[in-house]
């Protein structure tokens, strides 16, 4: 798909979006003198795509890792549907359909594509290991069901060709690919995506950016998306966090966030004149 048609599928596309799904409210985060994250808040909506941009260090995949419950918090609350937390924990953020993907590829690179992306399902497999050896026939029928949903999404990402290839051995747009279907495995409400573009070439951007918009549209994702390709954020998502050394800078739609000068100063870096 040229970028052109992605821009009119992006613009065209049907917007279903919901209640706040997710709220963070003032959040700090400090690593010992260096502030991560300082009186940060936004919210995100059922069935949006969300980026977050900003320059290098400005505490964008921190934010993803409070959202997930890998960093504890100093300050601040985060809501999920409604309900307040004093902090997320990795548990419950899995429980309750939060997956990502990580700025440096974290899969198991000796197993093969179709094992990495099992491991997206292992909370939703019910049968202990005492419950397999007493009831072996419901434990080998829960373990098809779950082969035949992984199977739905390597057709769905279009990897049949590399299902039982060790990951360590495929191209890095690949394991990117193969890393979003694991988090898509855990059959997400909320999407973390940190940086899935960084590294490919043009090709490579232009399917991760169809498959994104297709996981959006197809299941009602919500999607969190870190992304320096300004084109990319510009073209698909629906609102924009703006973080700059660790502050909110601003916060609005593509279009407000590109016209305000406090983010061409910060960001876009354009002098005025
Ligand atoms: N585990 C950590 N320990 C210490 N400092 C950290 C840790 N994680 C992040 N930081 C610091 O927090 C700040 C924000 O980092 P973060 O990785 O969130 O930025 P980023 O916006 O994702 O940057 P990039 O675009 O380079 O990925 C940086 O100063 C970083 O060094
Ligand atoms: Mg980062």
């Amino acid at each position: 798909m040229s970028t052109v048609e992605q821009r009119t599928a992006a613009v065209t596309r049907r917007r279903e979006i919901g209640e706040v799904l997710l709220a963070v409210e003032n959040i700090e985060l400090r690593f010992g003198g260096v502030t991560a994250l300082a009186d940060v808040s936004f919210d995100v909506r059922r069935g949006e795509i969300r980026a977050i941009i900003g320059p290098n260090g400005a505490g964008k995949s921190s934010m993803l890792n409070v959202i997930n419950g890998f960093y504890q918090p100093q300050g601040g609350t985060i809501s999920w549907k409604g309900q307040r937390l004093r902090r997320m924990r990795p548990h419950f953020a899995a429980k309750n359909g939060i997956a990502r993907t990580f700025q440096n590829i974290a899969l198991f690179k000796g197993m093969t594509t179709l094992d990495n992306i099992m491991t997206g399902r292992i909370l939703k497999m019910r049968a202990s290991l005492l419950e397999q050896a007493l009831y072996w026939g419901r434990a080998r029928r829960e373990e098809l069901e779950h082969r035949a949903f992984v199977e739905r999404i390597i057709d769905f990402l279009e990897i049949q060709h590399i299902r039982n290839t060790p990951v360590g051995k495929l191209p890095y747009g690949l394991q990117k690919r193969v890393e979003l279907a694991r988090a898509l495995a855990m059959e997400p409400e909320l999407l973390l995506l940190d940086e899935p573009m960084a590294g490919m070439n043009l090709e490579e951007k232009e399917d991760m950016v169809r498959f994104i918009l297709d996981v959006n549209e197809e299941f009602g994702t919500t999607v969190i998306l870190i992304e320096h390709d300004m084109s990319v954020v510009m073209d698909i998502s629906d609102r924009v966090v703006v973080l700059d050394h660790g502050r909110l800078l601003a916060d609005g739609t593509p279009d407000e966030v590109s016209r305000d000068p406090r983010v061409i100063e910060a960001y876009l870096g354009v002098v005025h004149d």
